[in-house]
C-alpha cells in the first residue's frame, strides 16, 4: 500500500482566475475503513467548471469548499478494502471523494462501476458521468427539441455540450456548436457529426446569421459572455434557452455588468417572455372574470386621468418619466 495520502487542500479564495498559490499540496496518511466504509484507491480525478464556484464564498446553491479543506472533485477508483457488504476489493467506484489519492467513504455514498463493460472508468465522470447526464437532461427535459428545429450549442467541444449535441441530432435536430479554434470546429463536425461549427474566436454574428439563417430554436448555454451576447437576437420565436453553465464569466471579477443570468442556473429559475396577442381567448375572458371581481369588490383599480385631447403628448411623456399615477387615460 502507497505511505501517503496526497491530497489538494484550498489554501485562499481567489479574486479572478485561480492560480497554483490558491491550492496547497499535503500528505496525510491513508484512511482506514471504519464499520460500514470502503477505503477506495483513486484512479481518475475530474476537473470541472463548478469547481471555481466552490473556491469562492459567494452564495451558491452549493457550500464553498472550506479554506484548507480538500477540494472537491468526483473520482473513480478501486476498492481495496471493504468493510461494507455491498463493496469488496477490486470493485471500481464513483463518488464525490475530493482531489485526493486515497479516500474512506461510507457505501452508501459510491456508485459501483458496472464490471466488463468495455468503457475507460474515466469515462464514468465525463460522457457517461455528470457532465454527460446534465447534457442529457438539458436536452431531453429542458429544450426538447423537435426534428428539423436549429440547436445551437455553446463549448461544444466540451464534456457536456459534445453530449448535447449528440443528442440533439438523434432526436432530429439541425446542430450547430460553437467552440474556440479551428481544431475543436473540426473535431466537432467530423467526429461529433454536428451540422456545423463556429469559432467563437473569429466572431459570430455573420457566421451565425450563415449557419442559422432561419434563426435559433433551441439555445444550449454554457458559456455566456459575447456568446450570448451573439446567440441572443438570433433566438426564433418560441424558442427555448436552456442556461446550463456560463464559464466565460466565472474568473470575472468583478462580475459583468447587468444582471447576472447565473441566478437562473443557482434558482433554477424559470424565465419566460409573452405577447398579450398570442392569447385571443383570454379578451372576453378577463373581462368576465375581472369584472367579476371588481364587482365583489376584490380588484382595485386606479385611473389617473388628463384632461383634453391637446394634453395627450405631455400626459403620454410623463408616463414615460413616471409622472402617471395608476391607469393613464385621456378624457376627450
Ligand atoms: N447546470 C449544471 O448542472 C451543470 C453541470 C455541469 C456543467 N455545467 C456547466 O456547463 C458548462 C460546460 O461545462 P463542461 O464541463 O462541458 O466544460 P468544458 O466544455 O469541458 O470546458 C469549458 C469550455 O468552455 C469554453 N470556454 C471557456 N471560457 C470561454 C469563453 N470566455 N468564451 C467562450 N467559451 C469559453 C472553452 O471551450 P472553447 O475553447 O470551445 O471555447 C472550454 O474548453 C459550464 O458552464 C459548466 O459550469 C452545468
Amino acid at each position: 500500500m502507497a505511505e501517503a495520502n496526497l491530497q489538494i487542500l484550498l489554501k485562499s479564495r481567489p479574486e479572478g482566475r485561480p492560480g497554483p498559490e490558491h491550492f496547497e499540496l499535503v500528505q496525510s496518511p491513508i484512511p482506514e475503513p471504519r464499520h460500514g466504509e470502503v477505503l477506495v484507491r483513486h484512479r481518475f480525478l475530474s476537473l470541472d467548471p463548478y469547481m471555481r464556484g466552490r473556491m469562492s464564498d459567494a452564495v451558491s446553491y452549493a457550500p464553498p469548499v472550506p479554506l484548507g479543506g480538500v477540494m472537491e472533485g468526483e473520482c473513480v477508483g478501486e476498492v481495496v478494502q471493504s468493510q461494507h457488504p455491498n463493496f469488496a476489493p477490486g470493485d471500481w467506484v464513483s463518488g464525490a471523494r475530493g482531489w485526493q489519492g486515497w479516500s474512506a467513504a461510507h457505501g452508501s455514498t459510491l456508485v459501483k462501476l458496472p464490471a466488463g463493460s468495455g468503457v475507460s472508468p474515466s469515462a464514468y465522470l465525463g460522457v457517461l458521468g455528470m457532465p454527460g447526464r446534465t447534457a442529457w437532461i438539458g436536452v431531453t427535459e429542458v429544450l426538447r427539441p423537435k426534428p428539423g428545429e436549429t440547436f445551437v450549442v455553446a463549448a461544444a467541444s466540451g464534456a457536456v455540450g459534445a453530449v448535447a449535441g449528440q443528442v440533439a441530432r438523434r432526436m432530429g435536430a439541425r446542430v450547430v456548436g460553437i467552440a474556440g479554434g479551428a481544431e475543436k470546429c473540426r473535431y466537432v463536425t467530423e467526429e461529433l457529426g454536428f451540422d456545423a461549427c463556429l469559432d467563437h474566436r473569429e466572431g459570430l454574428e455573420a457566421a451565425l446569421d450563415a449557419a442559422c439563417p432561419n434563426g435559433i430554436d433551441c439555445y444550449f448555454e454554457n458559456v455566456g459572455g459575447s456568446v450570448q451576447k451573439s446567440v441572443f437576437p438570433r433566438m426564433r420565436e418560441f424558442g427555448r434557452i436552456a442556461f446550463c453553465g456560463m464559464v466565460a464569466e466565472y474568473n470575472q471579477s468583478p462580475p459583468p455588468p447587468g444582471p447576472n443570468l447565473m441566478a437562473l442556473v443557482r434558482k433554477r429559475l424559470t424565465l419566460q417572455g409573452f405577447l398579450v396577442n398570442d392569447h385571443p381567448r383570454a379578451g372576453q375572458e378577463w373581462m368576465r372574470n375581472g369584472a367579476v371581481l371588481l364587482r365583489e369588490g376584490k380588484l382595485q383599480f386606479r385611473e389617473d386621468v388628463a384632461q383634453g385631447l391637446e394634453n395627450a403628448p405631455a400626459a403620454f411623456v410623463g408616463l414615460l418619466e413616471g409622472r402617471n399615477f395608476g391607469k393613464l387615460v385621456v378624457a376627450i
